[in-house]
């Protein structure tokens, strides 16, 4: 199969995961069960869970020289993912999460310091140009420095490479750079902070793509969690429903959706079935603890996803 190549923009960090009867209320201490460290950050998670689905991605992220930095190439080398597009700040450190997991609901909070990865100069975009120059797709998110994020949408645009924004965490922006994305992938608290409609089900949904549309966004995906996802194209739009399984860890199950469409995309499936296959991908990983190691790899993903269309 000819696959699109995709470069990822984004963020790494290091998860600090604790799990508890409940989430702590604002002023309340909680007593936990359990902790983990892993591999975090939306960039990075989004990544990993293209990666195992089979797909050609180049990543590019910041780390601090420090011991999450080396957390990150262990687990990197370990994948068999490639580092070579990876920075190192001189100063400032590998960003962290502080993530709160309940144990009942698999719901979570998150407290994400980005450190090194809202720390990307000019000089670390140099090598952007000749990436994009080689790449089909362009995926990105909010948790880097936004006059970066801007320049590298500038790029591929100029290289004519299909960029694919997932806007998390929601961020104030200027429409001109959102006008950049020909898909956008926001959940539906970041559809509304981005268009201004409350998103709570298929009418608003649909009302909110206007707005996007009319930004100049072709394609736009608004996952909404249980309700299922909203696909606005050129082509039509429909609500395509969600995978309803037993959860125990929510945390990063957008980033299983945006890695699994992505990947979708670049094996030349249309939204709708990029969806899908997105969808799968979510519920496989919401069913394990953590966030980029709890995404599946391509034969669990196929063992859903083929059986349903065959
Ligand atoms: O989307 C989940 C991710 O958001 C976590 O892995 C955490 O690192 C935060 O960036």
């Amino acid at each position: 199969m000819d696959k699109k190549k995709i470069v990822m923009f984004g963020s790494y960090v290091a998860d600090l995961t604790g799990r508890a009867p409940h989430l702590p209320k604002a002023a309340e201490t909680v007593f936990g069960d359990e902790f983990k460290m892993g591999p975090g950050g939306k960039g990075s998670n989004q990544a990993v869970a293209a990666f195992r689905a089979g797909a050609d991605i180049t990543v590019v992220t910041k780390i601090g020289k420090d011991v999450f930095g080396e957390l990150f190439l262990d687990f990197y080398n370990n994948e068999g993912m490639a580092t070579d597009h990876v920075l190192q700040d001189e100063e400032k450190g590998t960003g962290i999460a502080l993530i709160c997991v309940d144990e009942g609901t698999g719901q979570n909070q998150i407290l994400v310091v980005p450190g090194a990865c809202t720390n990307f100069t000019d000089a670390d975009l140099e090598e952007m140009r000749s990436l994009l120059r080689e790449a089909d797709i362009l995926l990105m998110q909010f948790e880097v420095n936004l006059d970066a994020l801007e320049k590298v949408m500038r790029m591929a645009k100029e290289e004519n490479v299909t960029v694919v924004l997932n806007p998390a965490p929601a961020r104030d922006i200027g429409k001109d750079i959102l006008a950049m994305c020909d898909i956008i992938t926001p959940n539906e608290v970041e559809a509304e902070a981005l268009s201004g409609v409350a998103v709570t089900g298929e009418k608003s949904a649909r009302q909110a793509c206007g707005v996007f549309h009319a930004m100049g966004i072709p394609h736009v995906i608004i996952t909404m969690g249980k309700l299922g996802v909203f696909v606005s194209t050129p082509d039509g739009d429909r609500m395509v429903p969600a995978r309803i399984v037993d959860a125990v860890d929510t945390t990063g199950a957008g980033d299983a959706f945006n890695g699994g469409f992505v990947a979708g995309i670049a094996e030349g499936m249309d939204m709708f079935g990029a969806t899908e296959f997105g969808n799968v991908v979510a519920s496989l990983s919401v069913q394990k603890f953590g966030t980029a190691p709890s995404m599946p790899h391509r034969a669990e993903i196929d063992k859903v996803f083929c059986r349903e269309r065959e």
